[in-house]
């Protein structure tokens, strides 16, 4: 018992005690096994936060938050990615049960609906974050992707911008779809007429985004500006711009959802609707940990939280009728 006490920090333990049993575990070089107490306990202290793109800054960021969270509770963090692919969001929700994780927090892939099924048959408390999962009734917490995207159009319009081109993720994934709802909602309140023409559906990525706005480029009349759904597709349409001998903002305007990380940009000039990836991850866990401790009501919890409209250099000024 004594040295159950000290391995586990647990209860009253003299000095003495103490210093005879760490001796001794150093001297055995003993590891606590620790699936005999989750055994015991049948809890392993483990969450899994399962990405689509654990290379994009706004999911370390978020990912920083969930481990702050769980650290502080004292909880684990498996960490999975699927890279937008539902088969290998499954394949990661079947090994993390079996792993009886205590609860999963996850970026759903796609509309996810299979997956969640299979979570919720196991019984694993599943939080959802930065998307929806249609028809599901689950714990979520997530920007305001509609309201951040109505803003920034509202800005390009109010700068004298009517043909505005929307480079978007899938239309499966809610926070595409919702970005492409809150620019069509500002150019229907301000009346502009909307040429379904302007509105290109791709992936958040990279070379996703400079193919929709090399197709955007080849449009008669052109774009005045770029409207990109993340900031993968913002980087990839920057490099078509300028491979199209064209300047930002002078040329054509450019806006972006999620803003880059300010200690890996020297010059920050992009336009966006910063979203707090940080303080979504946070809520995020300690909304699951509240779930796992039994402090919520059965009905489901969502937290939504508001983007930050940042105006810089790539929005240009006012713009000159040509
Ligand atoms: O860059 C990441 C952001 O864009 C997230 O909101 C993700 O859902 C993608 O839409």
């Amino acid at each position: 018992m004594t040295v159950s006490r000290v391995i586990n920090n647990s209860g009253y333990i003299s000095q003495d005690a103490r210093v005879r049993v760490e001796a001794a575990v150093a001297e055995l070089q003993y590891v606590p096994n620790t699936l005999a107490n989750s055994l015991r306990f049948k809890q392993t202290k483990t969450l899994a936060l399962i990405l689509t793109d654990i290379t994009n800054p706004f999911f370390t960021t978020l990912a920083r938050g969930v481990e702050d969270a769980a650290s502080d509770a004292g909880f684990s963090v498996i960490f999975c990615n699927t890279d937008e692919s539902e088969v290998e969001q499954d394949k990661h929700l079947t090994v993390l049960i079996r792993k009886r994780v205590d609860g999963i927090l996850l970026v759903p892939a796609g509309s996810t609906s299979t997956s969640m099924a299979f979570a919720r048959q196991r019984t694993v408390p599943v939080v959802v974050l930065d998307r929806t999962v249609p028809n599901a009734c689950i714990d979520t917490v997530r920007c305001d992707s509609e309201h951040g995207a109505y803003e920034l159009t509202r800005l390009l319009l109010e700068l004298g911008h009517s043909r505005i081109a929307m480079l978007s993720g899938p239309p499966a994934v809610s926070t595409a779809s919702d970005r492409v709802a809150g620019y069509r909602r500002a150019m229907a309140e301000a009346g502009a007429s909307l040429c379904e023409t302007l509105i290109f559906s791709g992936q958040f990525t990279q070379a996703s985004g400079h193919s929709m706005a090399e197709a955007a480029f080849r449009l008669n009349p052109p774009p005045t500006a770029v409207f990109a759904s993340n900031n993968f597709i913002a980087i990839g349409a920057y490099r078509a711009v300028r491979k199209a001998g064209l300047r930002i903002p002078e040329d054509i305007a450019l806006v972006a959802f999620d803003d880059l990380p300010p200690a890996l940009v020297l010059e920050p000039f992009l336009t966006v609707a910063a979203q707090p990836a940080y303080e979504m991850g946070r809520k995020a866990t300690e909304l699951l940990l509240a779930r796992l401790a039994g402090q919520l009501p059965p009905e489901r919890q969502e937290i939504v939280l508001p983007t930050e409209l940042v105006v810089r250099r790539s929005s240009g000024d006012k713009l000159l009728k040509k």
